[in-house]
C-alpha cells in the first residue's frame, strides 16, 4: 500500500543535514553582517559561539577550542600536520574518512613508524593490540559505514601518546569521554545542522604541550598552523580566527546552539538521535530483506545510520532506485549510502530530525521496495 504520511521535513540526508525544528532563515541575528570580525563585536560573537560549544559539548575549561578555516577536514589536518611526528603513531579507521587520514599521515606526511588498524565496511579492526605510548589517530564515527566507536573505555587514562580523534557526525548526538582526547576535530553542517566550510579544532593541554615542545620537519601552511615562533597560538583559541570567518555562518551556527541549549542540552540531543536510530530498528527488526551495515549491535551509529538490502549487498542498482523513487515523490532526500561504500541506503538519524519523520519515512522504503524490486 501506499502511505498516506510523507515525512514533513524530507531532508536525511548526512551532511549537510537537516536544521533544527523551527528554523527560519529570517529568524538570524544579522546585526554582525557587514562588520568585521575582528571588531569587538565580531569577536564577541565568535566568543559568544565557543562558550555555547563548550557547555552544549561539556568540554573541560582546560581544553582549548577554536574555529576553524576548511570544515573539519582542514581542522583535523592542523592536528595531524602539527601534532604528529615525535612517536610511533597507530591509526584506527573504519570508513572513508578515517582512510583519508591514513593517506595523508603515511602518503602526504611520509610518517615513519605507522600501524594501521582497519576492517571491512561494517566492521571495527581489532585494535587490542594498541601501544598507549604511540599516538593514536581515529574516527570516532564512520559517517560512511554506519560504525561508531561503543565506548572510550579502551583508551588507556594515563596513555603517553596523544589521542586524534575525528569526532564529526558524533558530537552533539553520542556521549564523548573529553579527557580521553587531546585533539578534537568536526565541523557544524553535521549533527548540528549547520553551515558548511567551518571547522572546530579542540585541544588538550597535553596537547599545547607538544605544539609547545615540537616542531615539525615539514612546512605547516598558515591555514593549519598553530603556533607562533615555537609556542601555542592561544589567540586563535580566544576568537581571533585564523583567517576571516563567515559571521552569517556563524550567527546560523549559534542559533542551532541556543535551540541545543533550550531543548536541555547534551543528554536531549543524545536522546534525540537514540529515538530516530530505535525506529529505525524497530522497522529493521521485522523486515527480512534489509540489515544494518554495521553486524555487531555495540558499533552502530545512531546518526548516519547505514543499510544494506539482503538480497542486493553487492549492487548499487537496488539502492539506486529506491533512493530516486523516494527523491521524485519528496519523501526523502539524499539517503543513498556513500558512493565509496557498499551498496546501501543511508537516514540521518541526528537530533535535528525529528523522530515522527523517520517513522513516516520507513513505509515508504518498504513501499520502494515493493515498486522496484
Ligand atoms: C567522519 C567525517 N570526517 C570528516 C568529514 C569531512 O568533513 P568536512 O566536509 O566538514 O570537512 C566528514 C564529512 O562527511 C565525515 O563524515
Amino acid at each position: 500500500m501506499r502511505p498516506l504520511i510523507k515525512p514533513q521535513n524530507p531532508c536525511f540526508s548526512s551532511g549537510p543535514t537537516r536544521k533544527r525544528p523551527g528554523w527560519s532563515c529570517g529568524g538570524l541575528n544579522t546585526s554582525s553582517l557587514g562588520r568585521s570580525h575582528r571588531s569587538s563585536y565580531g569577536v564577541d560573537r565568535i566568543r559568544h559561539l565557543v562558550a555555547l560549544t563548550r557547555d552544549v559539548l561539556e568540554i573541560p575549561d582546560t581544553y582549548h577550542v577554536a574555529i576553524m578555516p576548511g570544515s573539519c577536514t582542514a581542522a583535523m589536518e592542523a592536528a595531524l600536520w602539527s601534532l604528529l611526528g615525535p612517536c610511533p603513531i597507530d591509526f584506527i579507521t573504519c570508513d572513508v574518512f578515517g582512510d583519508l587520514w591514513v593517506h595523508d599521515g603515511l602518503r602526504e606526511l611520509k610518517l615513519q613508524n605507522t600501524r594501521v588498524f582497519e576492517a571491512p565496511p561494517g566492521f571495527l579492526p581489532d585494535f587490542s593490540d594498541l601501544n598507549p605510548s604511540h599516538d593514536l589517530v581515529l574516527t570516532w564515527n564512520g559517517t560512511t559505514t554506519g560504525v561508531c566507536m561503543p565506548n572510550a573505555d579502551w583508551i588507556a587514562p594515563d596513555r603517553k601518546g596523544l589521542v586524534l580523534c575525528d569526532a564529526t557526525s558524533a558530537l552533539f548526538a553520542m556521549s564523548f569521554s573529553w579527557e580521553k582526547m587531546d585533539a578534537v576535530a568536526f565541523s557544524w553542517q553535521k549533527a548540528l545542522g549547520g553551515e558548511a566550510g567551518h571547522g572546530m579544532l579542540v585541544l588538550s593541554p597535553r596537547a599545547v604541550e607538544r605544539l609547545n615542545s615540537y616542531k615539525p620537519s615539514w612546512p605547516i601552511p598558515r591555514l593549519f598552523r598553530l603556533t607562533h615562533e615555537g609556542v601555542f597560538s592561544k589567540d586563535i583559541f580566544e576568537g581571533m580566527t585564523i583567517n576571516t570567518p563567515s559571521l552569517l555562518c556563524i550567527e546560523d551556527c549559534i542559533d542551532a546552539l541556543t535551540w541545543c541549549e533550550s531543548m536541555g542540552g547534551l543528554p536531549a540531543l543524545i536522546g534525540r538521535s537514540q529515538a530516530n536510530f530505535k525506529a529505525v530498528e524497530g522497522w529493521v527488526l521485522e523486515t527480512p530483506w534489509i540489515e544494518f551495515l554495521a553486524r555487531d549491535p555495540h558499533i552502530r551509529s545512531s546518526t548516519s545510520i547505514c543499510l544494506q538490502f539482503t538480497e542486493a549487498t553487492n549492487d548499487w542498482e537496488l539502492p539506486k532506485a529506491i533512493a530516486a523513487l523516494l527523491e521524485e515523490e519528496e519523501v526523502a532526500f539524499d539517503i543513498l549510502g556513500h558512493i565509496r561504500s557498499v551498496p546501501s541506503l543511508r537516514i540521518w538519524g541526528g537530533p535535528m530530525v525529528e523522530t515522527a519523520d523517520i517513522e513516516a519515512l520507513l513505509p515508504w522504503i518498504t513501499w520502494a521496495h515493493k515498486e522496484v524490486a
